[in-house]
């Protein structure tokens, strides 16, 4: 079975509470266990940074479903690719917290220091997240 990654970007709904990010990983991770599904979660800034890797049916069923969630919007893909290799396989969904994304790891990576997972490219996305390896928890 082929193994595929997707990116996304979004960004909190007004009816996201602080509370949320906890079900949201409890569940991710919950879910992406059973379907072999790894992956990495950036929040930062009223932003996610998502990436999910797996076989394509279960990155695109996950997919829909992070689709319809009500507590965040503007769904955008950044990336989707059929890859040789996880990045994330030590994750069923890893999440690196708000403080660990610093300014000069933006700056690095984007055009400014402010996060803004809309303005990277494909490579810079990824890039980004590679880089947060060390700090996930
Ligand atoms: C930013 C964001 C990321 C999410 N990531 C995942 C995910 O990786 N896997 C997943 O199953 N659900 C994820 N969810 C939650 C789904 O939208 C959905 O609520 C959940 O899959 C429903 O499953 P449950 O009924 O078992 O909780 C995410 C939601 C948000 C807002």
């Amino acid at each position: 079975m082929n193994l595929y990654r997707i990116v996304y970007a979004s960004t909190l709904s007004e009816s996201f509470s602080s509370q949320d990010i906890e079900h949201i990983l409890a569940s991710s991770r919950r879910n992406n266990k059973k379907q072999d599904v790894s992956g990495m979660l950036l929040f930062s800034h009223r932003y996610f940074l998502q990436c999910l890797e797996g076989s394509r049916d279960n990155i695109n069923q996950t997919y829909q479903r992070i689709l319809s969630d009500e507590r965040h919007c503007r769904v955008t893909i950044v990336s989707y690719e059929n890859v040789t290799q996880r990045e994330f396989c030590a994750w069923s969904m890893g999440y690196v917290p708000e403080s660990h994304l610093t300014r000069e790891l933006l700056f690095k990576f984007s055009a400014s220091a402010t996060f803004d997972p809309y303005t990277l490219s494909n490579v810079s996305a990824l890039a980004l997240l590679k880089s947060l390896h060390g700090t996930v928890i």
